[in-house]
């Protein structure tokens, strides 16, 4: 399948698009219209997109225990909430200031590898909503639309971030930085849990590659899947679009993999801070020490995060780190947390236990591989409503209000035995 691309003919078959897309998105969008939560997006999701590209977004590491305990930590958190409290889905502000700048909603979308893997639209359907809600984007290193073209959707009054690998080729890091600068990034966070690929096994036994493989396996999963597979061969293919142009996408996988370092220290750290000199953020963060000395080293902010359970296997849940982060830090740094938001009572949780601002990374995914951009606007105003309802039930009408009474009104659940021995 290869020679479509090469020949062009992606562009004859996108002429049929008009009517061929929507007969074969039928089945795809009466799912969507029908989800309930972000798990019915999941399943949605599962549904319409190739298997190679659901099991690279919808992976863990090794046994998947990181990536399940991140999203079941929430559980062991209890809400102690006030009746009464007079509270009405107009009396509530979700707003709040992220990065800088202020932003409609305490939670936001994190940087993600390949957003046209899982929908043609890619980045341009997410970065899409995030600007109509007036949320936080991070765009990631490894995204399939350029940080130029990302920069154009995003308004200028919204903060926004791009993330950041170190390659070893530092010419290449100053380039990134430079073009974020000028296409107005406010602030940069740098990843600093993926100096190695974590193993991930579906990947490897689903055949994962980038771009795809051609292999009978794939073009199996690919007959399977119309609605995906129309978007692949009646567009262009999609590729890294940050990394150097002139890599041709066969050896793109290649060129990361020798440009990833496990090498790098926290000397690297400093350099990458002396370069950038804005806001600057370390993300995959999980220890207070770490979040010390990454301020101590030129970073504004601390980003907890296990990299959404990829990396190390049995990483502790990011929420079960927080506490101890925020104490160490101090009431003042701004403190960022990502790692199995499914839930918007797990996103009250995050800020009530002391982050100022809770990333999703899957949750917006699920909706993008389910449906493009109306997808993802239904990821994120599913969790807005839950946000709502739970801040509502709390008794709290404020973002501050919240991280302000977080510990009376969130706390670790009472593990006692009953009936007592
Ligand atoms: C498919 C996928 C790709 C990701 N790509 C990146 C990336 O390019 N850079 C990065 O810093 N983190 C990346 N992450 C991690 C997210 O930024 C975030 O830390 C994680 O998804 C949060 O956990 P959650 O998915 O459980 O919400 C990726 C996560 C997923 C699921």
């Amino acid at each position: 399948m290869a020679f479509i691309h090469q020949l062009g003919l992606n562009k004859l078959f996108s002429l049929f698009s008009p009517v061929v897309r929507p007969l074969l998105n039928v089945r795809a969008n009466q799912r969507l219209e029908s989800a309930v939560n972000v798990w019915d997006l999941r399943d949605a999701a599962k549904k319409r997109t190739h298997l190679m590209c659901f099991g690279y977004l919808d992976s863990g590491a090794d046994d998947e225990l990181a990536m399940a305990r991140s999203r079941s930590a929430y559980s062991e958190y209890e809400c102690h909430y006030n009746v009464l409290a007079g509270n009405s889905p107009e009396t509530l502000d979700l707003r709040t200031t992220l990065f800088g700048g202020q932003v409609n909603l305490p939670f936001f979308m994190c940087p993600t590898a390949g957003h046209r893997m899982f929908h043609t639209l890619g980045e341009k359907a997410t970065a899409s909503v995030a600007a109509e809600k007036g949320i936080l984007f991070a765009l990631s290193s490894l995204s399939t639309t350029s940080v130029e073209d990302v920069g154009k959707i995003l308004p200028a009054n919204q903060p926004k971030v791009f993330q950041l690998y170190l390659w070893k080729d530092k010419g290449l890091n100053r380039e990134l930085l430079a073009r974020a600068r000028e296409n107005g990034y406010d602030a940069v966070a740098l990843t600093a849990d993926f100096s190695w690929f974590g193993n991930r096994e579906r990947d490897r036994r689903n055949g994962f590659s980038i771009p795809p493989s051609y292999s009978v396996k794939q073009i199996v999963e690919a007959i399977k899947r119309p609605a995906w597979t129309w978007d692949l061969i009646s567009n262009d293919m999609y590729t890294y679009a940050n990394i150097n142009q002139d890599v041709p996408a066969e050896s793109l996988a290649a060129f990361i993999n020798k440009q990833l370092s496990p090498e790098f220290t926290w000397d690297d750290a400093e350099w990458l801070a002396g370069e950038w000199g804005g806001h600057l953020s370390l993300k995959g963060v999980v220890r207070a020490d770490d979040a010390v000395r990454a301020l101590k080293s030129g970073f504004s902010s601390v980003w907890i995060s296990n990299h959404g359970g990829r990396q190390l296997e049995t990483a502790v849940p990011p929420v079960d780190a927080l506490p101890e982060i925020r104490a160490a830090v101090g009431p003042d740094v701004q403190v960022i947390l990502d790692g199995g938001v499914m839930r918007g009572t797990d996103i009250a949780k995050g800020l009530a236990l002391g982050a100022d601002g809770v990333g999703i990374g899957k949750a917006y995914l699920y909706g993008l591989a389910a449906g493009g951009k109306e997808g993802v606007a239904k990821a994120v105003d599913t969790l807005e409503d839950e946000l709502q309802r739970a801040m509502g039930l709390l008794g709290v009408r404020t973002v501050d209000e919240l991280k302000a009474r977080g510990p009376e009104l969130i706390r670790r659940r009472n593990t006692v035995k009953w009936p007592p021995a």
